[in-house]
């Protein structure tokens, strides 16, 4: 372990992006949050679309991992998932959930929060039928956060799946399986700088305006 420490002391390194000022930001987060997305894509970060969804769940522990944002309303981003994983749970007895991303290739991280709701059938129907035959089939197969005895028999349902819909163009969504729209109550861009004094700017919703402050590194 030590070792892994003095490596990763050795690592450590500078931050040196652009000043970012409540004057330079978009004044709807929403613009701005797809400008740097826009900037994460041009820049080659790899999977700009992943996030670190946190949710809290009805043990009142957080949990946290990735997905991908694969939409955007007016008020809030979307994702897809199974409604039964643990954080389609977690959901179910808490909506609030906090999302980052971390783009090391720009000294950026984004940090949101919001409530996440169910996204219609339709709409998600809508969704599945555009995805590749194979990412369709195993979110049949797979019962997302369920104990699985072994790979094999993951392997096994994925087969079955492949067997009954091989003649089928279609493949029907499943019920349990579906988009959650996080609508976002706020914002934070946080853009790593010289001697850490990093820029942070948050915006929060008061009165349906959306606030802006700068905050300390
Ligand atoms: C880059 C990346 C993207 C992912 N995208 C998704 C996604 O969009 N939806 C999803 O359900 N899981 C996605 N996963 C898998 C999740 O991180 C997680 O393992 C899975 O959803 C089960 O989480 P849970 O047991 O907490 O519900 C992704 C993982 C990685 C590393």
């Amino acid at each position: 372990m030590d070792k892994i420490v003095n490596y990763l002391n050795s690592v450590r390194r500078e931050y040196a992006g652009q000043e970012l000022t409540i004057d330079s930001v978009a004044e709807d987060p929403f613009q701005q949050l797809y400008s740097w997305i826009e900037s994460a894509v041009n820049a080659e970060v790899l999977d700009p679309a992943a996030m670190i969804l946190s949710t809290v769940g009805s043990d009142n522990k957080p949990s946290a991992r990735t997905v991908l944002i694969r939409g955007q309303e007016e008020n809030g981003i979307i994702f897809y998932t199974n409604y039964d994983s643990k954080k389609g749970q977690d959901l179910v007895s808490n909506p609030y959930v906090a999302i980052t991303f971390f783009w090391a290739e720009l000294d950026r991280q984004i940090r949101l929060t919001g409530e996440a709701e169910k996204i219609s059938y339709e709409a998600s129907q809508k969704y599945f039928s555009n995805r590749p035959k194979e990412s369709q089939l195993s979110a049949i197969a797979s019962n997302q956060s369920g104990i699985v005895k072994n790979r094999k028999s993951l392997e096994d349902a994925y087969a079955a799946i492949e067997e009954k819909y091989k003649d089928s163009g279609k493949v029907p969504c499943p019920d349990n399986w579906g988009g959650f729209l996080v609508v976002i109550d706020s914002f934070e861009f946080w853009q790593g700088r010289h001697n850490r004094l990093h820029d942070r700017i948050r915006y929060i919703k008061v009165n349906n305006e959306w606030k802006l402050n700068r905050l300390a590194p």
